[in-house]
C-alpha cells in the first residue's frame, strides 16, 4: 500500500513537473486577409473570394491551388521561414488539433476580411478581424484544456502575433459606393474609425496574451492593377495611395501608444510601401519587367477578378510584381518580406538546440 502511494506521489510530481516545464515551441498566430490566407476561404463554401482554381499555387509545392492568393508563398510564409518559425496551418484545415496548434500556431487570415465587420460584405463569407479573434478565443480554450492554465498562459504570451489587414477596408468598403461607410465618413474620419476599431481589437488580443505583435502596413494600393484600370490612362490612383500612406502613419502611432499603455507589450509596425513604390517607378532596376499588370490575366478582359484555368500566364512569373489584379507575386512577396524583416529587426529563432530564443528586441545582426 505504502509503495503504491509513493509511486503515485512520484508520478504526480513527475507529471506536474512536465506540465510546469511544458516546453512549448514559439509559434505564430496570424490574423489577416487574402494577402495571408492559406486555405481558410477555400473551406468557406459560400465565399466569393477563393483561390481554389489553377493557376493559384502554381509555384508552391505540387503546383495545385492551396488557398494562397498568389503563385507561391505569402509574405507571412517567407518571414516565418526566414526567422525559423513554423508555417501555421489554416484554422479551417481539417488536420488542426491541439498538438498541431502547439507545434505550429494557427493562421486565421481570410480573403476579403477587414478590420471592420462590414468590410468585404460583397464576398458573402469571410472572417473579419473580430471574427478571427473570436476563433482564436476558441483555440485558447482548447489549449487551456489540454495543457492547463499556467502553461497555456506562458505559451500564448511567448507566441508571435501578426496582424495584417486594412486594404479591404478601403478597396472593398470605403472606396466602393455600395458600402454605407463610403458616404458616412470622409478620408480622415474613416481612418480614425479604423484606428479606434484596431486599437480595441489589439487590446483584446493583449488581454488574451499577445505580447510580441506586429502589424503590417499597406502598400501603394492605388497602383494595384485593379485600381489602375479605373482610369483610361492606367495611372495609379493617387487618392488611394494617399489613404494607404495616412493609414500607415496612423497605425505606426497606434502601435507606439499601445506599447506604452499595455503592460509588457511590444507592438510594432512595419510597411514596405517605399520598396514596392520603387519597383513601380523603376521595375528594371529591381529585376522586374512589369509592375502594372497581372501575370495571370484573362486576355484583354480586365479586370478579371480572379485568376482562372482559362487565364493566360505571363512568360516569366518572377518578373511580374503582380500575380493577379490585386495580389503580389511570390517574387514581390519575398522582397516585401525582406523589407519587413529589416524594418522590424527580426532575429532568427533556432528552436532545434533547446536554447532560449533570442530576446525579441535585440537588433538584427548587422542592423544599424
Ligand atoms: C463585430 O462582429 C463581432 C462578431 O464577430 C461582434 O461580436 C461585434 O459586436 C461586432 N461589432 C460591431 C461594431 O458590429
Ligand atoms: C510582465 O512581465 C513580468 C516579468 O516577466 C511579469 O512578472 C508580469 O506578470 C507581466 N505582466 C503582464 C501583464 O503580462
Ligand atoms: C540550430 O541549432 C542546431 C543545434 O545546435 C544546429 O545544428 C543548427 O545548425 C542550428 N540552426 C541554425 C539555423 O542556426
Amino acid at each position: 500500500m505504502k509503495l503504491i502511494v509513493t509511486v503515485l506521489v512520484v508520478l504526480a510530481t513527475v507529471f506536474s513537473g512536465l506540465i510546469d516545464g511544458y516546453d512549448c515551441k514559439i509559434v505564430q498566430f496570424i490574423f489577416g486577409d487574402s494577402l495571408s490566407d492559406n486555405g481558410n476561404n477555400n473551406r468557406l463554401s459560400k465565399s466569393f473570394a477563393q483561390a481554389a482554381l489553377p493557376w493559384y499555387g502554381i509555384d508552391f509545392d505540387n503546383g495545385m491551388p492551396n488557398g494562397r492568393f498568389t503563385n507561391g508563398r505569402t509574405v507571412a510564409d517567407i518571414i516565418g521561414d526566414k526567422t525559423g518559425l513554423p508555417r501555421p496551418p489554416a484554422f479551417l484545415d481539417p488536420s488542426l488539433s491541439e498538438d498541431v496548434i502547439l507545434d505550429n500556431g494557427v493562421n486565421f487570415a481570410s480573403g476579403g476580411g477587414g478590420i471592420l465587420n462590414e468590410t468585404g460584405g460583397l464576398f458573402i463569407q469571410r472572417f473579419s478581424l473580430y471574427k478571427q479573434i473570436e476563433l482564436f478565443n476558441g483555440v485558447q480554450t482548447l489549449i487551456r484544456n489540454k495543457i492547463g492554465d499556467e502553461a497555456a498562459t506562458k505559451f500564448f504570451q511567448e507566441s508571435k502575433y501578426v496582424v495584417a489587414l486594412g486594404s479591404n477596408d478601403f478597396i472593398n468598403n470605403y472606396l466602393m459606393p455600395v458600402y454605407s461607410d463610403s458616404w458616412t465618413y470622409n478620408d480622415d474620419t474613416f481612418i480614425d474609425y479604423l484606428m479606434e476599431t484596431l486599437g480595441a481589437q489589439l487590446t483584446v488580443l493583449h488581454g488574451m496574451g499577445a505580447r510580441q505583435l506586429m502589424v503590417f502596413g499597406l502598400g501603394p494600393m492605388g497602383c494595384i492593377p485593379l485600381q489602375r484600370v479605373l482610369s483610361s490612362s492606367g495611372e495609379c490612383q493617387e487618392k488611394t495611395n494617399t489613404l494607404a500612406l495616412n493609414f500607415n502613419k496612423a497605425t505606426a502611432k497606434l502601435m507606439d501608444d499601445l506599447s506604452a499603455k499595455l503592460p509588457n507589450a511590444s507592438y510594432k509596425f512595419g510597411d514596405a510601401y517605399d520598396v514596392v513604390n520603387n519597383v513601380i517607378t523603376n521595375p528594371s532596376k529591381y529585376g522586374f519587367d512589369n509592375a502594372d499588370s497581372p501575370c495571370c490575366s484573362f486576355g484583354r478582359i480586365r479586370p478579371a477578378l480572379t485568376c482562372v484555368p482559362a487565364s493566360r500566364l505571363c512568360k516569366d512569373r518572377s518578373k511580374y510584381l503582380f500575380w493577379d489584379e490585386y495580389h503580389p507575386s511570390d517574387h514581390a512577396n519575398e522582397m516585401i518580406a525582406d523589407e519587413l524583416i529589416r524594418k522590424l529587426g527580426f532575429t532568427p529563432i533556432n528552436q532545434t538546440d533547446g536554447a532560449p530564443p533570442s530576446p525579441p528586441n535585440a537588433p538584427a545582426p548587422g542592423d544599424d
